[in-house]
């Protein structure tokens, strides 16, 4: 009996060692080609696919007239690349599709929420759960609970739905980044980090209980998906811990943050992504996340280990979202949620997009390109007051940057700068620090071959970029105006790019 124990002890060991080697000497991008070149590796194959046309660049015209020169507007029947966005657009595994279909459809109680709970336990190490439909809507319930009139929130970068929930109630956002977050072209391996002693000073100036919390967005979307380290992290605990004040953590691309501190911050190097996501966590007191992004599926949640902040939240779930166990989630998206949770700890998949993000980035730069380096997560990031220099911030370069896009590739991106941002009491445009171009990469959707056409229709229209001219708007919504305003070309440069595009390509799409 005691032989059997010892021999079954031995082996569950051995099994546990072989376990660690592999974790250890598994990293995703090192397969090495003989020909030398970097090229990043698929570890997936494609079993699903949906059939894509790239209408004549004359239809491209009309339909970006169509859409006021707005890619939010444009139908996806007249586009080719959808890189808008990763939000909702991530190819799922034929693990979470098969979960779905097992789903315990109950208004409340379901077991399907049960898995769910365990897995934010076991990857978040966060305890207690409220599901929410999105990540604006855990952001909305955050800032109801916690923001009041008078209220500063720091962080290392805003999003634009974070910023205006906070604002809807009354506070105020102070972005507290580091000076290399503003270099286009660096060799910075955390420009998302946030400037400790700034943070410091802001809390001493305002007062402490005028800081309900202090926000850090991993992989921070607006500035091109640059991740924090670790030790930045524990940095703001410390001061968090000095003050009093509650971390709320942005985790909607906490996969891709963790998967560049293994990459970049020697201390991490041979952690596992779970271990480092774990330890993400445990130094924020609540974590939120947008499934749309972070387990490629639809979904939120808000999790905490504290009962006295969950209890402060909760009433509110009911009210905007839904019964406590599905937060207006469908069942569905509860299982391919829980799956993709556990997916985030592999390295091949949260490395999948800042592997395909690296090589269009360095092969961009080669080309001279103003591109973010280094490549962060969820997508390429053109600088466009580089790219256009002709186009003044008032007439939106970025915006100039991404019809024009369009338009000679059939490649939607989004615009992330003066659009994307508000007009201040006058009236007048707040200038976006960044003038940017997002070109998002959703994870195992494009082919190594849909980035190199990519890459060589920006490199054209970088080459003709002195036919670009800029927008003006001809209806502007008052909140978020991004996402349907509609505007019109200042001249008619649309026709003079299409003119060349022809010279150039003659009759190909
Ligand atoms: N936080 C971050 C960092 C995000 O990137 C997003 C969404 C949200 C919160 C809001 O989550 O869309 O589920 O309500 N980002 C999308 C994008 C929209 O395209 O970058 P949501």
């Amino acid at each position: 009996m005691r032989l059997t124990r010892r021999v079954v002890s031995f082996f569950y060991n051995y099994l546990n060692q072989l376990t660690v080697i592999m974790e250890k000497t598994k990293k995703s991008g090192t397969v090495k080609f003989f020909n030398g070149k970097e090229i990043p590796l698929e570890m997936h194959k494609v079993r699903i696919v949906q059939s894509i046309k790239l209408v004549p660049i004359e239809r491209r015209l009309e339909a970006i007239r169509e859409a006021g020169f707005n890619t939010f507007l444009l139908g996806t029947k007249d586009i080719f690349l959808d890189m808008l966005t990763d939000s909702g657009t991530n190819a799922m595994s034929d693990e979470q599709l098969s979960k779905m279909f097992v789903a315990d459809d109950a208004y409340a109680g379901s077991q399907s929420f049960v898995k769910f709970q365990k897995s934010v336990a076991d990857v978040f190490g966060k305890n207690l759960i409220l599901p929410v439909h999105q990540g604006r809507a855990a952001e909305n319930i955050i800032s109801q609970t916690f923001v009041r009139k008078g209220s500063v929130i720091p962080m290392n970068y805003h999003f634009t739905t974070t910023l205006a929930h906070i604002q809807l109630n009354g506070g105020t956002v102070v972005e507290l980044y580091t000076p290399e977050a503003m270099v286009i072209k660096s060799t910075h391996p955390f420009k998302g980090n946030i400037d400790i002693a700034r943070l410091e000073e802001l809390i001493v100036k305002n007062g402490a209980e005028n800081v309900p919390f202090i926000r850090m967005e991993a992989s921070t979307n607006l500035i091109g998906g640059q991740p924090f380290s670790m030790e930045n992290m524990k940095d703001v605990r410390k001061v968090a811990d000095k003050y009093k004040i509650i971390i709320v953590l942005d985790a909607s691309l906490i996969g891709e943050n963790a998967y560049f501190i293994k990459q970049r911050e020697a201390a991490y190097q041979d952690s596992s992504i779970g271990a480092i996501l774990n330890e993400m966590c445990s130094l924020s007191d609540i974590v939120y996340f947008s499934g749309r992004k972070v387990s490629s599926s639809r979904g939120g949640a808000i999790c905490t280990n504290s009962k006295d902040l969950f209890n402060k939240m909760k009433d509110l779930v009911p009210l905007y979202e839904g019964f406590l166990t599905y937060g207006g989630i469908s069942i569905r998206e509860i299982e391919a949620m829980t799956v993709g949770l556990y997916e985030t700890l592999q390295e091949d998949v949260v490395g999948q997009s800042p592997s395909f993000i690296k090589y269009a980035v360095q092969e961009l730069d080669k080309l001279g390109l103003p591109v973010i380096m280094p490549g962060g997560a969820l997508g390429c990031h053109v600088e466009a007051q580089t790219f256009l220099p002709q186009i003044p911030q008032s007439e939106y370069p970025a915006g100039a940057l991404v019809a024009a896009f369009y338009l000679i590739s059939g490649v939607r991106g989004m615009e992330r700068g003066t659009l994307s941002s508000i007009r201040d009491e006058q009236g007048n445009d707040i200038y976006a620090e960044l003038e940017l171009m997002r070109l998002a990469f959703p994870r195992r959707v494009f082919t190594l071959s849909q980035v190199e056409y990519l890459i060589d229709r920006l490199n054209w229209l970088y080459k003709n970029r002195d036919l670009v001219g800029g927008l003006k708007f001809v209806e502007e919504p008052p909140v978020l105006r991004f996402f349907t305003g509609r505007l019109d070309a200042t001249s008619p440069w649309p026709e003079k790019l299409i003119a060349k595009f022809r010279a150039d390509f003659g009759d190909s799409l």
